[in-house]
């Protein structure tokens, strides 16, 4: 079996990616975690790359200034160097440009803290408990140029309990997005060989 490389692009604490490096540790995983890309150069997650023995490296995005297509030119020579065959997205809070997301079509996935398409965009908790939703989940989803909206890859949903607040929902739907990313990806990466 040859394992697809996988880049997870991450700009925060990284749990998700800790959830991917996880379950790609096992014999049978179609991909590998080949690099961890960071928008942010002190994000929590990429000091808990290197413990596991994975490429890390920071693209700081602020000095490319409002030149969106010039960081993600150097994004994808990171990529392309790394020979990455999928991206992940997982907590990267950044908009890609166009061109990005067309060189990717397919091959790049993102975790979003909702049930698509519901509460596409920030805040998504809060947000499902103004509402008064009794259910509400994680998606992944494959990246189109539209934020939050190509199609759906895994779905998981979990209640919305009464005296919930955004972080004791937020802690219940974390638990969901760590188990379906890696089904998410194996999926695909599947589905690529
Ligand atoms: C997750 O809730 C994910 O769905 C969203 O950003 C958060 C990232 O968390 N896109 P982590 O960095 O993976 O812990």
């Amino acid at each position: 079996m040859t394992r697809k490389r996988v880049a997870i692009l991450i700009s925060g604490r990284g749990s998700n990616m800790m959830a991917l490096i996880e379950a790609a540790k096992a014999a049978d995983y179609p991909a590998e975690i080949a690099v961890v890309l960071s928008n942010v150069p002190d994000a929590t997650g990429l000091a808990r790359v290197g413990e596991a023995g994975i490429a890390a490296e920071a693209i700081d995005h602020k000095p490319f200034g409002q030149d969106r297509e010039a960081f993600d030119r150097q994004l994808d020579a990171a990529l392309e160097a790394h020979r990455i065959d999928i991206v992940c997205l997982a907590g990267f809070m950044r908009v890609l440009s166009p061109w990005f997301v067309a060189r990717w079509n397919g091959r790049l996935i993102n975790i979003h803290p909702s049930l698509l398409p519901a509460f596409k965009g920030l805040h998504t908790h809060e947000r499902a408990i103004a509402a008064g939703v009794k259910e509400h989940g994680a998606t992944v989803h494959f990246v189109v140029p539209e934020l939050d909206s190509g199609p759906i890859i895994e779905q998981a949903s979990v209640p919305v309990l009464p005296g919930d607040t955004p972080d004791s929902l937020a802690a219940r739907v974390l638990e969901v997005e760590h188990r379906i990313y890696p089904r998410a990806l194996r999926r695909l990466a599947e589905s690529l060989i």
